[in-house]
């Protein structure tokens, strides 16, 4: 009898822990999505900015020096790890893509090649680590816009590539077009 109990009380509380794991889960995704915001948010106005009064060539500095920062800055505030990744990295030191993060982008560039706008996407997941552990990560893809050609495209001024050349030996962050996927913003958090 005493079993059947605990079946019967096991039963009860099957579903009220998979719907708290549902709100959970959405809960990372709604905190996700506005990390991305304000990341995205703080460093395209910078980036506009000094891309109109400086040049393009000024610009790769805000590139190299605040998009790190604000991604540490992010990351401490939040609690939550924050950067950006590419397929085609452009700082091999931070900006290469995991196994994970690797196969994302590239169902990304799938879904934008079957016509899909890059904007529209985004993948969760909980993933379950070998200690047992398990982490929530993120992914929202950055498309390409115009204004990044001068710097990622396929036909970048001598000014810029010698500058790009000499930061970022071995770059493999150039040949986008307008709308391709450049990369992601990933984000990670231990559940
Ligand atoms: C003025 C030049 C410049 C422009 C314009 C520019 N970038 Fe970059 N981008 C860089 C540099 C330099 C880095 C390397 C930053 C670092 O060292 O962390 C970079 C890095 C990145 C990364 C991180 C992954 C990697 O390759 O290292 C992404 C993603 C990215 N850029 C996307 C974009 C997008 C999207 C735009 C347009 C909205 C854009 N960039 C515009 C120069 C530029």
């Amino acid at each position: 009898m005493r079993y059947i109990i605990l079946i019967f009380i096991a039963f009860l509380l099957l579903p009220s822990c998979q719907t708290e794991k549902k709100a959970d889960v959405q809960e990372n995704i709604q905190k996700a999505r506005s990390l991305v915001k304000e990341f995205g948010g703080t460093l395209k106005p910078i980036l506009v900015s000094h891309f109109k009064n400086d040049g393009p060539v000024a610009a790769i500095d805000v590139c190299s020096k605040s998009a790190p920062e604000i991604a540490q800055n992010l990351s401490k505030k939040s609690g939550w790890d924050i950067k950006r990744v590419s397929q085609k990295p452009r700082n091999l030191k931070t900006g290469t893509a995991d196994a994970w993060e690797l196969k994302v982008l590239q169902s990304f560039i799938a879904a934008q090649q079957a016509g899909a706008d890059v904007d529209t996407l985004e993948h969760y997941e909980v993933l379950t680590l070998e200690d047992g552990s398990r982490v929530f990560r993120y992914m929202k893809p950055q498309k390409t816009l115009k204004l990044c050609t001068a710097c990622h495209g396929t036909s970048i001024d001598p000014a810029i590539s010698t500058k790009l050349d000499a930061l970022y030996p071995g770059d493999r962050a150039r040949g986008f077009s307008v709308g391709d996927v450049r990369g992601a913003f990933s984000l990670k958090r231990k559940l």
